[in-house]
């Protein structure tokens, strides 16, 4: 699926309406630039999970776990930003590979194609691509 976003609110409702579809145990792979929308990809999908925290770019703690409340089985959203990670033993070091594939939480990794390689197969990568004007989100 290809959409075109033409605002940061746009992206916002894109990943908002995207969260209703999950299941729990989902890996979601955010790939993009600076500034593509990733951080804003995962406010929508937090907010369509019932996080009430404000969610923001974990980029210096690396990952951040928030309570969704009054959802019907995902229980945690697991967000992490993989900029500054650079191998399996990083993702290790951090402890988030215990959440992979867990059917209460979902986890979102921005900077995905950092850390590819010991993501699990099923993970469902999203690239944003930044025009001037818009932001050209694939969702595989
Ligand atoms: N269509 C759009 N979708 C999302 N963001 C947009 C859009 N148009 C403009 N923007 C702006 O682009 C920026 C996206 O910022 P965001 O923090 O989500 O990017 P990011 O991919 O997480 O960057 P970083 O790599 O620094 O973490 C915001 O300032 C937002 O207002
Ligand atoms: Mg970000």
């Amino acid at each position: 699926m290809r959409i075109i976003t033409n605002s940061e609110k746009e992206t916002f409702k894109l990943a908002k309406d995207f969260s209703e579809k999950l299941k729990g145990g989902e890996i979601i792979g955010l790939i993009g630039d600076l500034g593509a929308g990733k951080t804003i990809f995962t406010k929508g999908l937090a907010k369509g999970l019932g996080v009430k925290k404000m969610v923001n770019s974990p980029t210096f703690v690396l990952m951040k776990i928030y309570d969704c409340q009054n959802h019907k089985t995902i229980k945690k959203l697991v967000h992490i930003d993989a900029y500054r990670l650079n191998s399996e033993k990083d993702i290790e070091a951090i402890g988030a590979a215990e959440y992979f594939g867990r059917a209460d939480i979902i986890t979102v990794i921005e900077w995905a194609d950092k850390i590819k390689k010991v993501l699990p197969k099923n993970t469902k990568f999203i690239t944003l691509k930044q025009n001037k004007l818009n932001r050209i989100i694939k969702i595989n």
